[in-house]
């Protein structure tokens, strides 16, 4: 029996995925594992994610060369160690209902002789290919989100890379900033769960850190900075997530613009924070938003490791026949968990658990 497996990738780019596509495809492909299996794979990877499957045109040769590439090993060789993703993505909703495409995708993979679809991604490309599942196209999930908001995982590809890359970029201000004496307020990514400022907040020993989950008051944060003044230190850093909430209430927006999964993007709370400081305080203060460089660069060592196991696991689970599920990470184990408990829910930081809502930061007890 012969199986083709058709790989994508969906939503914001991250270092991780192309590692994710290189051991689904060295691993359908391996010719060792292949001698004792009783399906022969070949794996094709579909550009841009949903975008792809919208708009390939099976039955031209042309439209099938744009939107496909053939992966074998010799293709994929190298890929773990390079950030983005080499398939393309997009955010691309088959199933927006202002615009439903989702017939013309299931159309499409069934003329591309496609037998089972992996979808890389987060929240909202995972719930298409749930949909698509529920359909009757056999699909199985690799978590990827930078935000690590996904429920039934406690890792999705990407965070270790983007925590990384927010410590660096917070070791270089700490210099600047002690020079001039000033606060720094970086604003870093994650919509509405608060992880990626959390963790780059606390591993990088940053004052204050803002997360969504917990409401934050500016007077707070001005007697947080002026009960600090005076002793050694001379500036502080102050890690805000781009979702979180000033008063509680206000959220801080690029623009009015929605995606297709009726997203807006989230961005410039920092700016806001470091105008309050000064206004408040007189102190000085600039911010800096990490943005698009949090998913920039080669992936970190633990990205390049889950990545193998992701990919590799997802293989395991189209030979168990496990379709409708996505691959996990939970209690130091690789397991499966249905796709159908993981859409429409985020996985957020536990307040109680994670955050001193006293200091605005990291938990000081832990056991
Ligand atoms: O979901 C990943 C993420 O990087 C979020 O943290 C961020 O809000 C969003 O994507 C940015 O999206 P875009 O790349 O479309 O600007």
């Amino acid at each position: 029996m012969t199986m083709r497996i058709a790989v994508l990738t969906g939503g914001g780019d991250c270092p991780g995925l192309n590692g994710a596509i290189k051991w689904v495809t060295k691993t359908a492909l391996d010719p060792l594992l292949e001698k004792n299996r009783s399906v022969k794979f070949d794996v094709i990877g579909i550009k841009e994610g949903w975008k792809g499957l919208v708009e390939v045109d099976p039955d031209d040769p042309k439209s099938v060369k744009e939107h496909i590439i053939p992966l074998d090993e010799e293709v994929v060789r190298t890929w773990d160690r390079y950030g983005g993703t080499n398939l393309g993505t997009s955010r691309t909703n088959p199933f927006n209902p202002k615009k439903d495409r989702s017939a013309k995708v299931i159309e499409n993979i069934r003329k591309l002789g496609v037998d089972v679809v992996v979808a890389i991604g987060g929240e909202d490309t995972l719930g298409v290919a749930y949909k698509l599942y529920k359909l009757g196209i056999k699909a199985v999930g690799i978590p990827k989100t930078i935000d690590l908001d996904l429920v039934g995982t406690e890792y999705s590809l990407g965070f270790d890379s983007a925590v990384n890359i927010i410590m660096e970029e917070i070791d270089r201000l700490r210099t600047t900033a002690g020079s001039h004496n000033r606060i720094f307020v970086v604003e870093t990514m994650g919509r509405h769960a608060g992880w990626l400022a959390l963790h780059g907040g606390e591993c990088s020993g940053a004052y204050i850190i803002l997360i969504p989950e917990h409401p934050f008051d500016m007077d707070r944060i001005c007697d947080l900075l002026q009960e600090r003044r005076g002793r050694e230190i001379q500036y502080s850093i102050i890690v805000v997530s781009e979702g979180a909430k000033l008063g509680g209430v206000q959220e801080f927006y690029k623009d009015e613009k929605l995606d297709e999964f009726g997203h807006r993007s989230l961005g410039g709370i920092a700016a806001k924070v470091a105008d309050e400081i000064e206004k408040r305080t007189g102190f000085e203060a600039r911010y800096v938003i990490l943005s698009h460089l949090q998913r920039g660069g080669s992936p970190s060592a633990r990205d390049r490791l889950m990545a193998r196991w992701f990919g590799i696991a997802a293989v395991d689970m189209i030979l168990n026949e496990d379709y409708g599920r996505m691959v996990s990470y939970l209690h130091g184990e690789i397991t499966s968990v249905p796709m159908k408990e993981v859409i429409e829910r985020l996985r957020v930081v536990d307040v109680d658990k994670y955050y001193d809502i006293d200091r605005y930061n990291g938990k000081r007890t832990i056991l």
